[in-house]
């Protein structure tokens, strides 16, 4: 692998020893991969911000970078903790764990990362353009960053997101090279199916073409529109149900103008026909157990934008959330503070519902709630949950997950 003379002084300590470590734990996993060389990225995104996730390694790892004097050299954001920073304990999170949750908080600030909380930060905090290089993790953040905006991140792991953000590099190979992110497979949408796409199908379809597609770069013709929350909910699915980091979607993403484009003039191979019946299939799988009475409802997976607590708040105003069921809204803390202005907030706790700011369902430890049976209209908690939260899970329309936690029954579809 070729290293610039600044590369090579970084690996020969001068830096420090964070970047050294750091440069060494990338060379490692380029030569893997067979790259030729690093190339400087704009931003990081890092998954290993959560306790669940970084656990006491990543503790103690990040006590040694920070007692190193480690300090990230791009634009660095969080992605969603393990606990609820101001309400933790009413999510009843044992307080020794939610301790550890804020000694990384206090750990990543003192490197220099921007408490962002979320798995959304390509809506305010971090927004790559077209064609930059990054270092992120989250799943579905990737997705989003690669199919959405054009930028070019591979799906790095826990503790390499930090490697990438400290010294600002990352190794090129993967979804950095044009070449490698040409379309491999074709779903092509019945006709029919495509002129009634309603909002809770693009999770269903993202979770169908993950479930095919598995590593692989599908690109979907069909859908005639799709709005930045749709193709939000489409790509976490696909990247849970499967290794999806990067789709097109003809018409719709930068690197799709034509069917032609997205898959860079060569044919596909393999041909995937999407109809009623697929999608009717598809929805039975997401849902595991029967429908019966609700003890969770769990909305805003990834996190909500401000038009979905406007959503929210006018299917919640005027009702209750019956007693008995909690209906918890994810979102992070710009998108509380705007919808507080807005009144949304005001509405949804009205109801009885409550705000779960700056983490999720799947992030946090929820045994202390002992949950049987939890409805989401996310794609993503739908492949999750019965191993996250250990209940069963039905998945719904966002009006059926609302309607559910006010009758405090759901039927599955
Ligand atoms: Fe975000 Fe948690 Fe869903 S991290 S994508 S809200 S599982």
């Amino acid at each position: 692998m070729h290293l610039t003379d600044e590369e090579q002084r970084i690996l020969n300590g001068e830096h420090g020893e964070p970047q050294r470590l750091s440069l060494q734990v990338l060379v490692k996993l380029g030569e893997a991969y067979g790259a030729e060389r690093m190339v400087e990225i704009r931003s990081a995104h890092l998954v290993g911000s959560s306790y669940q996730i970084a656990g006491e390694a990543g503790i103690a790892i990040y006590t040694q970078l920070v007692e190193q004097g480690a300090r990230v050299k791009v634009r660095t954001t969080s992605d969603p903790g393990s606990i609820d920073f101001t309400r933790w304990r009413q999510f009843r999170t044992p307080a020794e764990y939610a301790e550890r949750q804020i000694l990384i908080a206090e750990l990543l600030d003192r490197m220099g990362v921007i408490p962002t909380w979320t798995c959304t930060p390509y809506t305010i905090f971090n927004v790559p353009r077209f064609g930059e290089d990054l270092g992120w993790s989250e799943s579905s953040a990737v997705v989003f960053a690669n199919s959405v905006m054009g930028a070019r991140t591979n799906r790095l792991a826990a503790y390499v997101d930090l490697c990438a953000a400290l010294v600002g590099r990352v190794p090129r190979f993967g979804l950095h090279l044009p070449e490698h992110r040409r379309g491999e497979i074709l779903f092509e949408l019945d006709p029919a199916l495509s002129a009634s796409f309603e909002d809770h199908h693009f999770p269903v379809l993202g979770y169908l073409v993950g479930q095919v597609t598995g590593d692989r770069i599908p690109v979907i013709v069909g859908i005639r529109e799709a709005t930045f929350d749709q193709l939000k909910a489409f790509g976490a699915a696909a990247a849970a149900s499967g290794s999806v980091a990067l789709y097109h979607m003809v018409g719709i993403t930068p690197e799709a103008r034509t069917l032609d484009e997205a898959f860079g003039g060569r044919p596909p191979v393999e041909r995937i026909f999407v109809g009623k019946r697929e999608i009717a299939r598809t929805l039975e799988q997401m849902s595991s157990g029967n429908g019966g009475t609700v003890d969770v409802v769990g909305v805003g997976c990834p996190h909500a934008s401000v038009d979905q607590m406007r959503r929210y708040a006018s299917l919640l105003d005027g009702k209750r959330v019956h007693a008995g069921v909690e209906l918890w809204v994810c979102t992070n803390t710009v998108v509380e503070e705007m919808a507080r202005k807005m009144g949304y907030v005001e509405t949804i706790e009205r109801a009885g519902a409550k705000l779960m700011v700056g983490t999720c369902h799947n992030d946090c430890p929820l045994g202390a709630w002992g949950f049987r049976r939890l409805v989401t209209d996310s794609g993503k908690f739908a492949y999750y949950t019965p191993t996250t939260v250990g209940s069963e899970c039905v998945f719904a329309s966002t009006e059926a997950c609302i309607a559910a936690a006010i009758t405090g029954q759901v039927e599955r579809r």
